[in-house]
């Protein structure tokens, strides 16, 4: 059987660039779910589509083909063919991801494509629901999260280091009200599944965390 290593948490706690790691260290295949519901965000921004226009989201859902390939480790997402992995970081696009993400529709697309991926390998799925919905019987369940002032400061540092400009109380602002948005919304909201273990990284370096997470699994897997 496979091996399913499910990360829930806020966003900017870290989840990506970790799973990531762990991940490559592990030799399991890493999938960002993330990016799925950020790739069908940009596909409504650039038909103009209403993140409020749930009927005109519902009836394009079906023109739109999403499909996750690897390229030297990387998860490369396709949106109708096209490689769409450098245009879905935008803060606008993860906004908007955050937007329709609360639509069923949406949702069950993705969630198809990612238990099919689960069913295929050993996985480590990154997201909101993996714990709770996609997977609710992965092996491992780690629920990280950090404060919002610490993914505040991160991300400023991650903003800075590439020479933008930008004000860390907008940032945190963003991050709160995205939080509520993902937390509160009525289908798979994020919050942490029973049997997930939480690890705060609020005062630990990336070397802690996955230091920790290897703990973790280790524990889970070699019971
Ligand atoms: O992890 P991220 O910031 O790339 O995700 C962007 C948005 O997508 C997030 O704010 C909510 C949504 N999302 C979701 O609803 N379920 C997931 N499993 C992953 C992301």
């Amino acid at each position: 059987m496979n091996i399913n290593v499910a990360i829930d948490g806020p966003a900017g706690a870290g989840k990506s660039t970790i799973a990531k790691r762990l991940a490559a260290e592990l030799s399991y295949i890493y999938v960002d779910t993330g990016a799925m519901y950020r790739a069908m965000a940009y596909y409504f921004m650039k038909n103009g589509i209403d993140s409020t226009d749930k009927e005109k989201i519902d009836s394009v859902c079906k023109d739109i083909d999403i499909t996750i390939t690897h390229k030297n480790g990387e998860q490369v997402v396709l949106l109708n063919g096209e490689n769409v992995n450098g245009l879905i970081r935008q803060e606008a696009v993860g906004n908007m991801a955050s937007k329709v993400s609360v639509y069923p529709t949406v949702r069950t697309k993705l969630v198809d494509l990612q238990r099919q991926l689960a069913k295929k390998e050993n996985v480590i799925m990154d997201g909101r629901d993996i714990g709770t919905v996609v997977l609710p019987d992965a092996q491992v369940k780690i629920y990280l999260t950090a404060s919002s002032k610490t993914r505040a400061q991160r991300r400023f540092d991650e903003l800075c280091a590439k020479g933008l400009e930008c004000d860390i109380d907008v940032i945190e602002k963003d991050i709160i009200e995205r939080d509520k948005q993902d937390m509160n919304r009525e289908v798979s909201p994020l919050r942490q599944a029973e049997d997930a273990v939480l690890l705060d990284s609020s005062n630990l370096d990336i070397d802690g965390v996955l230091s920790e997470m290897k703990r973790i699994i280790d524990e889970k897997i070699n019971k």
